[in-house]
């Protein structure tokens, strides 16, 4: 079957990492460094607003596009934040999570015979969602040693049949920012092109040590051919809510919104009620830096005396921690071996990677409460890791 054909280098057995850790994790009451999910509840402000619209009936389908008063305070937002305008009623549509809006990207813009450069290694939809519309992704490699992208390559890699470039910024699994640049490369390549750029900024919020996001929002030059695609999930600790959104210009939005019509119609209602209120206050979303890096601290220094070394960690969830020194095992086996030994799951850099390759290393999330990064750092530096 065409499924198997296309999942194929990202299941093992027909088993994603995810359910083997997860199952075995539920099993151990392992320590939880593998989950891309925030640990913590939401604003009690939110989660009552969501009652609220639940009581006051929004409870059937929702505008095609999202609820209007959410498209405008997404408006808003993304003005303030990036001095970009987008029209609420043409160019902003808000999905069934980022997820949704990935998807449906890729599958209104990209078809049969295009090709599609993204960088290795990757959120794990992008390569099977190209190759279900029989388009040829092409991924390149970012270097572990400098985590910086080739752009040399970039052009090298690019053809007439080149119909998209897909960039993630805060890098998950890497944790990688773009640059200015790494921006000002990607305008020069794309530039008297018909390439979209696809921007994954899920993460926008996870950026550390006082750098900024560069969202594409900030560049005409880019903003004018690219679909940017955020997660309120990631953003409000709601992740189970379904609520993502992206922008786009109004003829490439118009493309998109034809998938999502027919994929979900509308992402959840009372949701997107509930949000509309809390996206407009700032303060909401723009202490998540400082949050999340002293998550990073805590995770880094609990893991000061552990044989793993940890990569520096610019932005995002997770960090990466090479394990060589400690074991020959495939990144797999280490993760399992972890799982029964120490009772904490993580993840293998592997399963991010287009053909699987093993570099040595493991993801660690530190979306969890401090007292888990704490213990799941002990258990890390024990001497018999
Ligand atoms: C890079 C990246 N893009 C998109 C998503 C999907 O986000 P959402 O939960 O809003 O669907 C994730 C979730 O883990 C992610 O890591």
């Amino acid at each position: 079957m065409q499924s198997s054909l296309v999942l194929k280098s990202k299941l093992n057995g027909g088993i994603s990492i995810f359910s083997v850790v997860g199952q075995l994790a539920a099993e151990y009451k392992a320590i939880n460094l593998w989950q891309g999910a925030p640990s913590f509840t939401p604003d009690p402000h939110l989660v009552e607003s969501a009652f609220q619209a639940v009581r006051e009936g929004f409870n059937q389908y929702g505008p095609m596009p999202g609820v209007l008063p959410l498209r405008e305070a997404l408006a808003r937002k993304t003005a303030k934040l990036y001095g970009a305008q987008y029209d609420p009623n043409t160019e902003i549509t808000v999905t069934a999570g980022g997820l949704e809006a990935v998807y449906a990207a890729i599958t209104a813009l990209v078809h049969a015979g295009d090709e599609v450069l993204y960088f290795d290694p990757a959120f794990e939809c992008y390569e099977p969602t190209i190759r279900l519309q029989g388009a040829t992704p092409v991924p390149i490699r970012i270097p572990l040693g400098t985590m910086k992208i080739d752009w040399d390559q970039v052009q090298a890699a690019i053809t007439p049949r080149t119909r998209m470039i897909i960039v993630n910024t805060p890098h998950n699994p890497l944790g990688g920012v773009l640059d200015q640049n790494d921006i000002d490369r990607l305008i020069a390549i794309t530039r008297g092109t018909n390439i979209v750029i696809l921007s994954d900024e899920v993460y926008e919020h996870m950026v550390y040590d006082g750098k900024t996001h560069l969202s594409m929002a900030r560049y005409p030059e880019l903003a004018e051919r690219s679909v940017i695609v955020f997660s309120l999930g990631k953003t409000f600790h709601v992740t189970g809510w379904r609520v993502g959104y992206c922008v786009a210009p109004a003829e490439i939005m118009k493309e998109i919104r034809m998938v999502h019509q027919y994929l979900v119609y509308a992402a959840p209602a009372p949701f997107q009620m509930a949000l509309a209120a809390s996206v407009e206050d700032e303060n909401n979303y723009l202490h998540l830096a400082d949050f999340y890096q002293k998550k990073r601290d805590l995770l880094v220094d609990s893991l000061s005396g552990s044989a793993l070394k940890v990569k520096p960690c610019p932005s995002g969830f997770f960090l990466l921690a090479d394990f060589r020194a400690v074991s020959d095992k495939s990144d797999r086996d280490f993760v399992l071996d972890l799982l029964r030994r120490k009772r904490v799951g993580t993840i293998p850099l592997s399963h991010f990677y287009s053909d699987g390759a093993d570099t040595g290393m493991i993801r660690l999330s530190f979306c969890q409460h401090d007292d888990v990064l704490r213990e799941g750092g002990r258990l890390l530096s024990e001497r018999d890791l």
